[in-house]
């Protein structure tokens, strides 16, 4: 070893800069963007005014959220040449896949790419926010063999989204639970994904390599990719009564339970009461049995956990149900956490250059002392 520093393996509780963007009170267990609690915001603000106070530090006012909103709509029409580009992409590669090439052809696209001004950075993320749910829709479509729906201009975002999916928008119910997600995704401080994006932004890299940067690595069962996941896990248990006996055996086998366990929260993800909730109110308007045995599932997992581990489920847990009962396909719940993150990104990467510093740590060598190369091979 070359230094005797003490290490932290994952940078575990290592605090590497400030924000003023969000943070997680540890002594009253809550999440809050901008200062205002998230559950509050969820309960009572539209994903746009949302994106707008991670973006700009304040809710907007009447007048501000409709230029807000005028300017989201007309960005959402994807052009030919990405359209077919996309189209062009294999099936068989994950719809993170086609995200994470999406955004990095949106940077290769725009001619500002490189300029790093806080009007520039705004414009482009909210080029990415208003067109990176015109991609997840039209490869949702693709898959199922369907062409691509054209976004409605007249819609908001999260109506907008399922209209493009599905040619249709659910009762607003469906879609204020799916806001309530997109709310409760959009922004949780130093996490993988975001440290990710602030890492490249710290080589004075443009925005959309942070982002497509970010993409990746949101797309890990650890982080985003754990809401598709539990989708999996659920479907693999299958019997609400075999829930114990495969918790046994996927403890046995080293297996991490997905959608369980967060770095930060020690007590429970401050998030999950008002996503569960959200998902309650899915399953008891479905009234559909083959519902009731995934939600019957879900709860006898969520307390075989409890008492077996002592861990609590984290967002991703009520998240990666409730899309499925909003009639997604597994693929795509990722991805919709994409379209919610991209705001917390992009908030990041601004913050970041306003006072730049480059992200470089250190390491502690463990391999071969210094040796002399050998002289004859
Ligand atoms: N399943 C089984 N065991 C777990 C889980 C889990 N989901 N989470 C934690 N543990 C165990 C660890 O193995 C460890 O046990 P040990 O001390 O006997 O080795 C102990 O609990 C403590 O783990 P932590 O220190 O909390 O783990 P860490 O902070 O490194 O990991 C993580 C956090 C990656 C989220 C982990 O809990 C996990 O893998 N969860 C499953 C994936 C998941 O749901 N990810 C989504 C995160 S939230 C989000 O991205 C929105």
């Amino acid at each position: 070893m070359t230094t005797s520093a003490e290490i932290h393996r994952g940078l575990a509780g290592v605090v590497v800069d400030t924000t003023e963007i969000s943070t997680v009170i540890q002594e009253t267990n809550s999440l809050t963007y901008r200062g205002y609690p998230v559950q509050d915001l969820a309960a009572r603000y539209s994903f746009e005014e949302v994106a707008h106070l991670l973006w700009y530090g304040e809710l907007p006012d009447a007048r501000r959220l409709a230029e807000f909103r005028a300017a989201e709509r007309a960005l959402r029409p994807l052009d030919r040449t990405t359209a077919e580009l996309l189209a062009r992409l294999p099936e068989t590669c994950h719809p993170m896949d086609v995200l994470r090439t999406a955004v990095s052809f949106f940077g290769a696209e725009d001619p500002t790419e490189g300029d790093g001004s806080p009007a520039a950075h705004h414009a482009k993320a909210l080029n990415l926010l208003a067109k990176l749910p015109t991609v997840v829709a039209a490869d949702q479509r693709r898959r199922r063999g369907l062409d691509p729906v054209a976004p409605d201009p007249g819609l908001g975002y999260a109506e907008n989204f399922f209209h493009m999916c599905f040619g249709g928008v659910p009762d607003p119910d469906v879609v204020r639970c799916f806001e309530i997600s997109l709310v409760l995704y959009a922004e949780h401080s130093f996490n993988a994904s975001t440290f990710t994006a602030r890492v490249v932004t710290s080589t004075l890299s443009d925005l959309y390599s942070a982002v497509t940067a970010a993409v990746g690595a949101l797309k890990g069962p650890l982080h985003g990719g754990a809401n598709e996941a539990v989708m999996h896990m659920l479907e693999e248990i299958g019997d609400p009564a075999r829930a114990e006996e495969w918790l046994e055996e996927a403890l046995a086998a080293k297996r991490k339970i997905m959608g369980f366990g967060h770095r930060v929260y020690r007590h429970g993800d401050s998030r999950v009461p008002i996503m569960q909730d959200a998902l309650d109110r899915l399953v008891a308007r479905a009234a559909d049995p083959e519902v009731t045995r995934l939600a019957t599932l879900h709860a006898a997992l969520r307390r075989a956990v409890r008492a077996r581990k002592g861990i609590h489920p984290n967002l991703d847990y009520p998240a990666g149900l409730a899309y499925h009962l909003m009639g997604f396909d597994t693929p795509v719940f990722t991805p919709v956490f994409v379209m919610s993150r991209v705001t917390g990104w992009t908030a990041h990467i601004t913050e970041q250059l306003a006072h730049n510093a480059l992200i470089r740590p250190l390491a502690a060598y463990a391999g071969p002392g210094q040796r002399p190369v050998p002289i004859a091979r």
